[in-house]
């Protein structure tokens, strides 16, 4: 279990704001999570949005890598890491959350609702996604999950929320170890 310990005391350790947003990113994730439940998502889908930018807390620099113009890949950090812990159904979304949103991207609605930050980082990320490309993520078998974590990602971002502590996740990530 001492990875639990691990993942509690990251989120009650992280402080700093996530990039370009009001929020932290541990408050940032606790937000996914409670929308994921509000919108009555299986226990899977509240699991991967708790987990979804875990990645962050593993790049030794977020910050340093905005400023130099360079993606760190923090879905494929947080999925590797996850993977030797976690059930696939709860990767599967954490590791596509990011193509997800270069997918929505598409839809102008969609993509005027992004946040500065999220805009910038999406160039970084490789951009809208090709036809093509969406063609093939449509086949997916997380796309419909990837998708709904995304949207609620972008919903999460609210400062002065009130919002549960990870402690009350400790069950659920339990739950969901291999
Ligand atoms: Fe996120």
């Amino acid at each position: 279990m001492r990875i639990i310990d691990q993942i509690t005391s990251n989120f009650l350790s992280n402080t700093s704001l996530y990039i370009g947003e009001k929020v932290t990113m541990s408050e940032h994730m606790i937000q996914t999570a409670m929308i994921a439940e509000e919108k009555n998502s299986s226990s899977n889908l509240i699991c991967s949005s708790l987990l979804h930018d875990y990645g962050h807390f593993i790049l030794e620099n977020p910050y340093d890598l905005v400023k130099k113009n360079k993606d760190g890949k923090h879905e494929d950090v947080g999925y590797e890491f996850l993977k030797k812990y976690f059930s696939k159904d709860v990767l599967g979304p954490i590791k596509y959350h990011v193509k997800a949103k270069r997918y929505l991207a598409r839809e102008r609605k969609y993509y005027s609702l992004l946040s500065r930050a999220s805009k910038i980082s999406l160039k970084m990320q490789g951009g809208i996604m090709s036809n093509e490309e969406s063609k093939k993520f449509e086949t997916n078998q997380f796309f419909e999950s990837s998708i709904k974590l995304r949207k609620f990602d972008e919903m999460a971002k609210k400062s002065g929320l009130k919002i549960k502590s990870i402690n009350e996740y400790k069950n659920l990530l339990i739950s969901k170890l291999i």
